[in-house]
């Protein structure tokens, strides 16, 4: 059968190296793809928006199962406009896409199902919010509603910074001004957090492996906040047996249970991010897809057919499913360009990439463009330098030793990815 992915970031190289890798795929399409996709199947040029054209492609060309990586073309309501079509897609409707579209909306759907979630505030008027924060004169976490990249959250240590980050959100629209008509304003949680992923199939749903993200840009979780600078898998030991129970009880099934009972019953993968504190598991947010980093690791560990999991989502047949993974650890590295998450240095040169899988690691393209031959930066994060192995240890060695050998002018990563296990263990 033939297969479409539908996205360009190292996620989607991940999942269609693996879906290549499916014993019933036959040919493996990817719309637009990167130079790194170009290795394993065929680029389509159409973009990640361009809805009707990616239901055209897929319906003259045959293609028996669509896969969507990034959130934009759900929330826009690709899973829709295939179903109309009789295409099968793997990922959210439009109405369930909200969840990850709007801040408002996943914490009044969490209020709603009473959903374990920090305690919020919602606020339409820049003074509004500006007059809570100098009530609350104290650490406070401020999130623009709609979709901005995983940037538009600012974490503030104290009442200037809130008051900056409100400022920047719906004064300056700087996530543009649908995103900064609302802000939700949150208390701070403490902990450490941790990203689960279940597949879904409307009614039935089956978790991941876990797999631990690092979202600022530097080490010891310094610097600016990013799309995720690296990540492993699995994570033992991080939910405690109580834990566990709680995610199932009380996160997963009442998010399943909530949506099917309001009508938009969820198809694809749902990512919980979730912060362990003292009191309990809360969700910080919801997304509609793969985490970019966590997906490459959980493609590098998973030993099921991935094309036949997320047929079973979308037939409804999960419940016939069971998800093997391979007894290694994995990890991954993100090389950014220089100047992220602010900026991009682009059309900067890359070598040693042959000398990074000559040392055994897989590297999955992102932010790369094929300039006559010549593979060059073209985006925030450029690569993510994979490996997998018997331990943590083992696969740091190979990752890092992979990142030294890549090479090209503004490179960016952090050194401690998989560092906080020891951390945790030392504690
Ligand atoms: P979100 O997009 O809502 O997950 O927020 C992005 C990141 O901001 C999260 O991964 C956390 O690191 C941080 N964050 C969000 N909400 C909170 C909160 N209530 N307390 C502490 N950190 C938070
Ligand atoms: N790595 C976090 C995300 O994909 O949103």
């Amino acid at each position: 059968m033939k297969v479409l992915v539908v996205g360009s970031g190292g996620r989607e190289h991940a999942l269609a190296w693996k879906v290549k890798q499916s014993p019933i795929v036959t040919e493996v399409f990817i719309a637009p793809g990167n130079p790194g996709t170009a290795t394993v199947g065929t680029n389509v040029p159409i973009k990640v928006t361009e809805i009707d054209k990616l239901a055209d492609f897929a319906q003259t060309n045959g293609i028996t199962l669509t896969l969507v990586g990034p959130e934009i073309p759900l929330t826009l309501g690709i899973s829709d406009a295939f179903k109309a079509r009789g295409l099968a897609c793997f990922g959210p409707s439009k109405a369930a896409s909200k969840l990850e579209a709007s801040k408002v909306e996943m914490k009044e759907f969490l209020r709603r199902h009473n959903i374990p979630t920090a305690a919020f505030k919602v606020f339409n008027k820049a003074e509004d919010a500006h007059a809570y924060i100098d009530e609350v004169d104290g650490p406070l976490v401020v999130k623009s509603d709609g979709l901005a990249a995983g940037k538009g959250v600012t974490v503030a240590k104290n009442a200037a910074e809130a008051h900056d980050a409100v400022t920047r959100v719906m004064e300056k629209f700087e996530f543009g001004r649908e995103a900064g008509a609302q802000v939700v304003i949150e208390e701070v949680l403490k902990g450490e957090e941790i990203s689960v992923f279940a597949l879904c199939d409307g009614r039935n749903a089956v978790l991941l492996d876990y797999a631990q993200d690092h979202k600022q840009l530097k080490d010891g979780d310094e610097g600016p906040m990013t799309g995720g600078m690296g990540a492993f898998s699995p994570v033992p030991g991080l939910l405690s047996p109580r834990d566990e129970d709680d995610l199932v009880r009380r996160v997963v099934f009442p998010t399943m249970a909530g949506l099917h009972k309001e009508g938009r019953p969820y198809v694809g993968v749902l990512f919980v991010g979730l912060m362990i504190t003292d009191s309990g598991l809360k969700v910080l947010e919801y997304n509609v897809r793969f985490g970019d980093p966590e997906c490459q690791t959980l493609m590098m560990r998973l030993d099921s057919d991935l094309v036949e999991l997320c047929l079973a989502c979308v037939n409804g047949k999960l419940d016939q499913m069971t998800v093997a993974w391979k007894p290694v650890t994995a990890i991954c590295v993100t090389l950014a360009s220089g100047g992220y998450p602010a900026d991009t240095l682009n059309n900067q040169a890359i070598t040693g990439l042959d000398q990074a899988a000559a040392l055994g690691a897989t590297v999955f393209h992102a932010g790369t463009t094929d300039r006559d031959g010549t593979i060059v930066t073209s985006g925030g994060r450029v690569l993510s330098v994979c490996a997998r192995g018997g331990s943590l240890d083992a696969v740091r060695t190979v990752a890092y030793a992979a990142t030294d050998a890549i090479r090209y002018e503004g490179k960016q990563f952090r050194r401690d990815i998989g560092k906080r296990r020891e951390a945790r263990k030392a504690r």
